[in-house]
């Protein structure tokens, strides 16, 4: 009987979580016109629409077709929407949005009827596996729709919409003056990843880990700090650089973060000052690391710092614990379409007392991604393991675009170090 009630909740918990992910994804597409559907605003990251036909694809392929055993639904898009089917650049003849929506909901239908008749203990970790996935191709999405709208507004490419004067005011009474603090990490073990059935590949297994004491930052880096880098010529001087650094600095010549906005009034008050640094590559995080006297945390650093509840001995799922999610901790899941000030969120600190860690941006870490000891690719190799070496570095916590099914201490994003299209800023340590 309670065996029978739990297989049920994991049913019932699986479905809210499918039709929850899904309304977020077509809220994101709504209402988007043909023109930026197709356009693909940089090479490197595949048109916007591509990921909806790919997220189409992905649930038919592990549920319908390894799974359940049918054949394939749709064949005339397998080429198109597989991971390893076309490069990037030919994957802008789209079928339209009501095509793509039409795919997605005859495969959804079927799914749905395959998960009414399926052990599902048998199969948690691939339908957890699923959501995820289409998490992060929302997410990706964002990012795209994000270099669309700055190439729309050509020449205004690094000005943010400016908040209302409301916003403002709270500002300027409240946060206008962050304390430059670090936070002292005590020596000892920790546990690292996750073996929670949500855990993806890549964070298995649980290990413990031990770290000499360090010094990291209580919040990340904002622009009223980076703005003294860029004002010290931090761009112009290769001192602050590495050799691979300074290299990617020549062929891309940037000179403030994608995402950086001025001050639209011109005066005192900058808006922006609060929030954090958006859009740079991890050769720049790198470079302000250094021209502070400071370095960027190894990805157990990083986790330790936000995981780790040191007097019970225990790593928590959030900063705050394990108690759910919600709005009051950290800002996510595009719920405000922009970043907030890092001290927005004391709800959200960590045991060690780090704010801002979860949402707003992703923060770059010093670590090349790699697989934890004993791992073991799952559902397939081209998630993880194809991607391990010294090429990408690791990113923790989520962006203000990230939803919420990917938010956790545990998750590891990565991209390769010179990628600044994706919502990154970093924070600093030291020994
Ligand atoms: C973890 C965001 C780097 O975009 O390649 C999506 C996520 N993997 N489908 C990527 C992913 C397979 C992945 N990142
Ligand atoms: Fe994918």
């Amino acid at each position: 009987m309670i065996s029978k009630l739990s297989k049920y909740s994991v049913k019932e918990s699986i479905f809210q979580d499918f039709y929850e992910c899904r309304l977020k994804t077509f809220a994101l597409f709504q209402n988007m016109d043909e023109a930026t559907f197709c356009s693909q605003p940089h090479p490197d990251f595949s048109p916007v629409g591509w990921h909806l036909g790919h997220i189409a694809y992905i649930e038919s392929l592990w549920l319908l077709e390894r799974c359940a055993g049918s054949p394939c639904l749709f064949p005339q898009y397998s080429k198109l929407f597989a991971a390893d089917g076309l490069p990037k650049s030919e994957r802008v003849k789209l079928p339209n949005l009501e095509e793509i929506r039409y795919y997605l909901d005859t495969v959804r239908e079927k799914v749905l009827e395959y998960l009414e008749v399926i052990d599902i203990e048998q199969q948690e970790r691939l339908w957890r596996f699923l959501i995820q996935h289409e998490s992060q191709h929302c997410e990706i999405s964002s990012f795209v729709l994000e270099l669309v709208k700055s190439q729309e507004s050509r020449g205004a490419i690094h000005v943010r919409i400016f908040p209302p004067l409301s916003e403002l005011a709270f500002k300027s009474q409240e946060c206008r003056i962050l304390p430059l603090e670090m936070i002292k990490i005590p020596a000892g073990e920790f546990e690292q990843g996750s073996d929670s059935i949500k855990a993806l590949d890549n964070e298995r297994f649980a290990h413990r880990v031990y770290l000499d004491t360090y010094l990291i930052d209580r919040y990340p880096v904002t622009c009223e700090q980076y703005r003294v880098f860029m004002e010290a010529g931090g761009y112009q001087n290769s001192r602050w650089w590495s050799q691979s650094g300074w290299q990617w600095l020549q062929t891309e010549l940037v000179t403030q973060p994608l995402y950086w906005c001025d001050d639209a009034y011109g005066g005192k008050l900058r808006s922006w000052d609060n929030h954090p640094v958006c859009g740079v590559s991890w050769y720049e995080a790198e470079a302000y690391s250094r021209f502070v006297g400071k370095r960027l945390p190894t990805e157990a650093e990083w986790e330790k710092a936000v995981s780790w509840d040191s007097q019970v001995n225990r790593h928590r799922t959030y900063p705050w614990g394990d108690e759910k999610l919600t709005t009051q901790h950290c800002n996510y899941d595009r719920l405000i379409g922009k970043t907030m000030p890092v001290n927005a969120y004391p709800a959200g600190q960590s045991a060690y007392g780090l704010h801002d860690t979860l949402g707003n941006v992703w923060e770059w870490t010093a670590s090349w991604f790699h697989g934890y000891n004993g791992f073991q690719s799952y559902p397939y190799t081209g998630y993880s393991q194809v991607y391990f070496g010294d090429k990408h570095r690791v990113l923790k916590g989520g962006s203000w675009a990230t939803p919420p099914w990917i938010l956790r201490s545990s998750f590891r994003n990565w991209y390769h170090p010179g990628v600044r299209q994706i919502f990154a800023g970093f924070r600093c340590a030291s020994d």
